[in-house]
């Protein structure tokens, strides 16, 4: 399975013969501003990382759950999730067929490309799966909130699904990677403590820090044991510790972060609504926006060296938020389309 994903700014630039310095790069859901990286001690180069105990800490406070695994980046554990729940159960295992495994019809595809090659039987769904449609042996994927739809589903019908999900003794695996500038709290993090759920977080979108390569399990104790042995020694490296532990520890820069991007955000679906007459969907990460040409549009602002991400069905375009400064340039290129 083929997937194209935002952020991919060398190969774009190559196609435009276009240098990348002078592209403005809006292709990702990643935050135009970054928490500030602070001067790392040499012994945490120097040496192994060691227990993860600050860094936990900061997380448990900062998620409020006190059952979390830091992963590097939560695509690590997307990408092993259908491996380790069949494997774990030789029973599952030998019958992959008969699982029925939920995704969404829009909505990151690595979660599709993993499950897809354990050979289970994938049912799509919009927005969220109704109760009765769920199989006796079922695994539920929610990206919550959407990327790239923006759709965000209630705290309270999350909570009724894993209820559904529990009588039929499945999986509900929630993907919050855009889940921290919601308004108000709709995560599901502190309900992980059961078997039949896992929640995954992101420190790369909303900190900005996609580089640190830093993410969050949280679920059950037999369920984290499980993805720590499958992750090997030192999945996290020394410096995303040390970083990670002062961004989430820093509630002051957290709570300008959140204020900044939705303001930003607003002010991008404003400009989006005054070139397009059609109102953006998204979150305070990205605006999304439906358009019979899509592709054509792309097409434009890559000749302007403006890089958006074009979605996988074509017919949409998500702008990430662009920086107060990239502003003018953003609505110049779109006024020339
Ligand atoms: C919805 C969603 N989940 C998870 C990820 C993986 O992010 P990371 O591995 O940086 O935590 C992405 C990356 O774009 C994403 O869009």
């Amino acid at each position: 399975m083929f997937l194209r994903h935002g952020g991919q700014l060398l190969s774009v630039a190559k196609q435009y013969n276009i240098p990348a310095e002078q592209w403005l790069d809006l292709s990702t859901g990643i935050a135009p501003y970054h928490y500030p990286i602070p001067s790392i001690p040499s012994s945490v180069w120097a040496q192994l990382p060691q227990t993860h105990a600050t860094l936990l800490a900061s997380a448990e406070k900062y998620y409020k759950c006190p059952a979390l695994l830091p992963v590097s980046g939560s695509q690590s554990v997307i990408q092993r999730l259908p491996q380790l729940y069949l494997y774990n159960n030789p029973w599952l295992a030998a019958q992959s067929e008969r699982i029925s495994v939920y995704l969404p019809v829009q909505g990151y595809k690595e979660h599709e490309k993993a499950w897809r090659k354990t050979g289970v039987n994938i049912i799509y769904y919009h927005d969220i799966p109704s109760m009765q449609q769920l199989n006796g042996q079922c695994v539920v994927v929610l990206i919550n909130p959407n990327n790239p739809a923006g759709k965000l589903i209630s705290k309270v019908q999350v909570l009724a699904l894993l209820q559904a999900v529990k009588r039929r003794q499945g999986l509900l695996i929630v993907d919050e990677a855009f889940m921290d500038t919601v308004q108000t709290d709709q995560s599901v993090i502190a309900d992980a403590q059961c078997e039949n759920l896992i929640v995954l977080r992101s420190v790369g979108k909303f900190f900005g820090l996609a580089g640190l390569r830093l993410g969050f399990a949280a679920a059950c104790d037999e369920w984290l044991a499980a993805i720590a042995a499958d992750q090997g020694p030192w999945p996290v490296s020394g410096p995303a510790q040390y970083v990670g532990h002062k961004a989430l520890s820093d509630s002051a820069w957290q709570q300008q972060q959140r204020l900044r991007l939705r303001s930003l955000s607003l002010r991008l679906s404003q400009l989006l609504k005054s070139v397009f007459n059609v109102q953006s969907k998204g979150t305070a990460l990205f605006q999304t926006i439906r358009l019979a040409n899509a592709e054509n549009i792309y097409d434009k602002l890559c000749r302007q060296a403006v890089y958006v991400r074009l979605t996988d069905d074509e017919k949409a375009l998500r702008f990430g938020i662009p920086a107060e400064n990239n502003f003018s340039r953003l609505k110049k290129a779109l006024q020339n389309i």
